[in-house]
């Protein structure tokens, strides 16, 4: 594991922190503060455990030292698995970036991946993919796409629920684990371990008549890049179909929860600059988040 910013390659580093997380875990962060500082000590360059002296100082109030932490993260791991630049924006700390890092993504759902599919559907009431195949019904009744693309296909949900609408489906996600979920539904005919933007970019243009993207758009704040590789991909007359989760200023915003809400507005504004117009908008819940449902979109555009 020598190349892993997040491997510490010190036992006893390696047991502070493991104590320190176990003092977070108990609210005491002061104690976890100081355990994270003991093994920093020892492995000065571990990512790992200036992520969480971060959290453990962001938790005593202290912002500066937190955002000092969250940099020296950074700076250890500069592909960024833990989020370090996105924890410095909900600081007030740094803007918000762009996206989340490819890293952080990709670890998340590598991780993930084993009980994805029990806990979203059955514990988070999850139903994105569901949703956009009710409105790819709705808008273009009995159509069938030859080529198609689902952006973050995850386990494959989406692609499951397209089953027998789409000649050839391809399925490209950050996560290897996911890709290897995914593979195991069989939904795929296609499947690529990358990222959705870079592949739609490499791809011939106007190759796809229908690309989907199912709860894959909150790990992007920036949507205008995508969505010019997306009008780029299409064909013209085809679809893009996905979900979102909204938020009521103007733009987009990062959530606590490390994903990005989006106003109607700015989806409707970056749509129109790559010449998408809306066939449907409909505000629709995903998924339960504390118990109550998540505001948000369901949207179908299609390529002038
Ligand atoms: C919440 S899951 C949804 C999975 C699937 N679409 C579904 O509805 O079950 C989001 C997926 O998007 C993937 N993802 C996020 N950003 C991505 C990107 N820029 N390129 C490719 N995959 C991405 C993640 O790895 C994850 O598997």
């Amino acid at each position: 594991m020598a190349n892993d910013p997040l491997a510490a390659l010190d036992l006893i580093a390696e047991r502070r922190l493991a104590y320190a997380k176990a003092a977070a875990d108990e609210r005491d962060f002061g104690a976890a503060a100081e355990l994270c500082e003991q093994a920093l000590e020892r492995a000065p360059r571990w990512a790992a455990a200036w992520f969480a002296l971060g959290e453990a100082r962001e938790q005593l109030g202290d912002l500066g030292a937190a955002a000092q932490a969250f940099r020296m993260s950074l700076a250890a791991d500069p592909a960024d698995a833990q989020g370090a630049m996105a924890r410095l924006a909900l600081i007030g700390q740094a803007d918000a970036p762009g996206a989340l890092p490819q890293a952080y993504v990709a670890r998340l759902f590598d991780d993930y991946a084993p009980r994805f599919d029990k806990h979203l559907v059955e514990k988070l009431g999850y139903r994105a993919p569901a949703l956009i195949a009710e409105a790819l019904s709705a808008v273009a009744p009995g159509r069938r796409f030859a080529l198609g693309v689902d952006l973050g296909c995850g386990t494959g949900l989406m692609g499951e629920a397209l089953r027998g609408r789409v000649g050839r489906l391809t399925g490209v996600d950050l996560s290897a684990a996911m890709i290897a979920k995914a593979r195991e539904r069989g939904a795929y005919d296609r499947l690529i371990a990358g990222e959705a933007t870079a592949l739609l970019t490499r791809e011939r243009r106007e190759t796809f008549d229908l690309i989907v993207a199912a709860d894959m758009l909150v790990y992007i704040g920036d949507l205008a890049p995508l969505f010019a590789a997306v009008a780029a991909a299409l064909t013209a007359g085809g679809l893009f179909a996905f979900s979102v989760e909204t938020c009521a200023d103007h733009g987009f915003r990062l959530e606590p929860t490390m994903r990005f809400r989006h106003s109607r507005a700015y989806i409707e504004t970056v749509a129109r600059e790559v010449s998408c117009r809306p066939l449907l908008i409909q505000s629709a819940s995903t998924r339960r988040e504390a118990g109550a449902g998540v505001p948000g979109l369901i949207c179908v555009f299609e390529k002038s």
